[in-house]
């Protein structure tokens, strides 16, 4: 089978991975931003088309299929839609006594399609106003890191927290409020699929790395959980408390380029 792939996202390199593994061809490769291009003659000797892309724009690469006689299936993988599905679900939580105090619930923000996901402790008091994690001073720190290492929230990578409402007084989230919250990001992972997951602080790592985890000790270190790339680095506002920690921290955002560089990620 010779088959097109139209929009070539995260799952359009992953299909594209699949049918390679079984011996198909891959004759075209479309990106949904250059699907204007696309006609019947460029589908000559295509069997199938493969289409990944939102429904919006599915109809004009569907109707060149049919131009073309080139069977289509429409594989729309929805990242955003299950993710503002989740969301909305999210937004009306009462599992725990956090909902209580809270102002907003902060579900997360970036790009679901990302293939690396961030993960903090809660929300403090500006997240909980703003709805936005990691908006505050620490979010500043979080965010220059990121821009250091071509990475931002806008662009590549999506942040989450361990609880999604803020502990009062910014305490650590109490682990039966971490156990209620947990399903939350599991569901946000298994839509995000992330490659590498980087865990912001100790609340995240001791949960999600190492019951016993020392980010003095550990942090940098990346560990395969399942196939996904775990790694745990400080919490911007503990580099706030104490800026000797800075180029540690720092050091650690340099491993991670590296490791995007290496497994080839998605930036
Ligand atoms: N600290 C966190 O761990 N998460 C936030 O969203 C803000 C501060």
């Amino acid at each position: 089978m010779n088959a097109a792939i139209i929009g070539y996202g995260k799952m359009g390199r992953e299909i594209e991975r699949l049918l390679v593994e079984r011996g198909h061809g891959v004759g075209l490769i479309v990106d949904v931003d250059n699907r204007g291009d696309l006609d019947a003659a460029h589908l000559r000797g295509i069997d199938v088309a493969l289409e990944f892309t939102t429904p919006a724009t599915a109809y004009d690469n569907i109707r060149a299929c049919i131009d073309a006689g080139t069977p289509v299936v429409s594989g729309t993988t929805g990242w955003t839609d299950r993710l503002d599905e989740l969301k909305t679900r999210c937004l009306n939580c009462t599992e725990c006594e956090l909902c209580k105090a809270r102002t907003q619930v902060v579900f997360g923000v970036g790009n679901p399609a990302a293939d690396i996901l961030l993960i903090g402790e809660g929300p403090g008091e500006n997240e909980d106003l703003q709805g936005q994690p990691f908006v505050g001073r620490s979010g500043k720190l979080l965010d220059q890191f990121l821009e250091s290492i071509d990475l931002s929230r806008e662009k590549n990578v999506y942040i989450a927290n361990m609880v999604k409402c803020r502990p009062p007084k910014n305490r650590d989230p109490k682990p039966e409020e971490q156990e209620a919250c947990l399903h939350w990001l599991r569901e946000q992972f298994k839509i995000i699929r992330p490659r590498l997951v980087i865990c912001v602080g100790r609340i995240a790592a001791q949960r999600l790395i190492d019951k016993d985890f020392r980010v003095t000790r550990q942090h940098g270190e990346f560990i395969d959980k399942n196939g996904t790339l775990f790694m745990g680095t400080y919490h911007p506002a503990a580099i706030l408390r104490n800026p000797n920690n800075k180029e540690a921290a720092f050091g650690d955002w340099l491993k991670v380029r590296d490791k995007i560089e290496e497994l080839h990620l998605n930036v």
